[in-house]
């Protein structure tokens, strides 16, 4: 039989649970939808965009100069590990990059994650400009959205 006592007692327990993960977060738990945002910034290509995490498929956009990839997502809970990765694509570059990282960004950005894409490299200008190089895995056609973990 179920008592009130041993239903406090593991309420007490789960909130004592979410206290500490707080704390270990250093933050408050972001329930709110995140929003990204990814403009191209590359002059004289289109900047072709493919997002998504290893549920959700964002879907492919080709973006002319100046135009924005925007997509949208309730970060997981208790653990923060969204992960979505985008494939960015023009002439004939292909390059991939985690977008979102909920343990980098949650902190980064918080709810509204913006981004610049220049050949160098994405910029996230959500506060301040951090400038991130593309990394090493420039990958062939048909690959690119096959997500490696950085090892
Ligand atoms: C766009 O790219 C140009 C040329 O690389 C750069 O000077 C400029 O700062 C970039 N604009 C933004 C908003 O990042
Ligand atoms: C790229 O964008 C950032 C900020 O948006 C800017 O500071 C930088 O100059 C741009 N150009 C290059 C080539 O990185």
């Amino acid at each position: 039989m179920v008592t009130i006592s041993k239903v406090v007692s593991v309420i007490s327990m789960l909130l004592t649970i979410l206290i500490v993960l707080q704390f270990e977060e250093g933050k408050s738990f972001n329930f709110d939808l995140v929003n990204v945002y990814v403009t191209n910034n590359i002059t004289n290509y289109q900047l072709g965009v493919h997002c998504k995490d290893k549920n959700h498929d964002k879907g492919f956009k080709s973006l002319k100069f100046g135009e924005t990839y925007t997509f949208a997502f309730y970060p997981e809970f208790p653990f923060p590990r969204s992960l979505y990765f985008c494939g960015f694509t023009w002439s004939n570059i292909r390059h991939r990059f985690d977008i979102y990282d909920q343990r980098r960004d949650v902190k980064d950005c918080g709810n509204y994650c913006r981004w610049i894409v220049n050949e160098s490299g994405p910029c996230d200008v959500s506060d301040g400009v951090k400038c991130f190089p593309w990394g090493p895995d420039v990958v062939t056609s048909g690959r690119i959205l096959d997500h490696t973990p950085n090892v």
